[in-house]
């Protein structure tokens, strides 16, 4: 056998080789993260992220929440929380809210009534439903009623989704909304295209490394689209860099923990933040 012929075939061996390990990786990781001691894992770590990152998006929450507790006092109803895990928004609720959370992560009932706990009276939690954002109707069960609470608040739960989950959800979205109900969103998208961060983002997403670490995220997300899809009456959004500076991570945390965040921060950076209005029943018959 000729020495080119030799060359070829262990360039081939060695590629075969990599493209196992590449896939016994990656199935290794898919196994771990299906299992129910990841869930529960993955629920406790959520609330130490939301402890390392609470002044990074205080600013953001405060803009996307500014209007909250005059829009239930001008509509009384519940607020409903999809992929609400350890309950991270309480902080902005307004007094005496009447709160309905969806998670499809059982586990993440444990931290989030801790959470309720430490806001006393002002959350009362009217139901804790474990399902998917793209079916609360839970077919039958206790789910979520068409037009039946004045706001939806999502962060952080859309980058999670697949092109049709995505647009199922926000189809339940406006369902459950009242008309004139509004649809509160904190949501991580693509970078500009075609800077470093963009390219970057699709490359860890494309090769379902930051999907599989992450419970499924995808950090090259075009959320706003399918919020412009989703046949609301007006929709208002902003995109908003966060301020990730090591002085935004307080001081208990350890630098490896900050610069940890910093990192992931870097790939999750430019912030959706904004609201969708339901229009109301006689508007909805016009546009069908
Ligand atoms: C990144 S965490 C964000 C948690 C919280 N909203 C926050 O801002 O800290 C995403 C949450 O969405 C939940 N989740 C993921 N996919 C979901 C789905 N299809 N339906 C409902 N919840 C989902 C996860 O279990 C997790 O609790």
């Amino acid at each position: 056998m000729s020495n080119e012929l030799l060359l070829v075939m262990g360039i081939w061996n060695a590629l075969l080789v990599v493209a196992s390990i590449v896939v016994v990786f990656i199935a290794g990781i898919k196994i771990v993260t299906s299992s129910s001691w990841y869930k529960k894992r993955f629920a406790q770590s959520q609330n130490e992220w939301v402890n390392l990152t609470r002044r990074v998006f205080d600013p953001l929450k405060r803009k996307l929440f500014s209007d909250l507790e005059q829009h239930l006092r001008s509509m009384e109803g519940d607020v409903l929380e999809i992929g609400i895990g350890p309950g991270s928004n309480f902080d902005y609720y307004p007094q005496g809210t009447s709160l309905i959370a969806v998670d499809s992560n059982p586990h993440v009932e444990e931290s989030l009534k801790r959470n309720l706990e430490k806001a006393g009276r002002k959350i009362y939690l009217k139901k804790f439903v474990a399902a998917s954002a793209e079916d609360m109707s839970c077919k039958g069960e206790i789910g979520v009623e068409d037009n039946s609470v004045a706001a939806v608040v999502c962060a952080k739960l859309l980058c999670n989704l697949s092109d049709l989950q995505m647009r199922k959800t926000i189809a339940e979205v406006k369902r459950v909304l009242m008309p004139g109900g509004r649809f509160y969103f904190l949501e991580h998208v693509a970078a500009k295209p075609w800077t470093c961060q963009y390219f970057l983002q699709h490359l860890v997403t494309k090769l379902r490394i930051w999907p599989s670490l992450y419970d499924g995220c995808c950090c090259n997300q075009n959320t706003l689209s399918y919020i412009h899809n989703g046949g609301f009456k007006w929709v208002q959004s902003e995109k908003i860099q966060a301020n990730c500076s090591q002085e935004m991570f307080s001081a208990p945390n350890s630098i490896y923990s900050i610069w940890r965040a910093r990192v992931i921060l870097y790939f999750v950076n430019i912030w959706l933040v904004g609201l969708a209005e339901k229009g109301q029943l006689s508007e909805e018959k016009k546009k069908l």
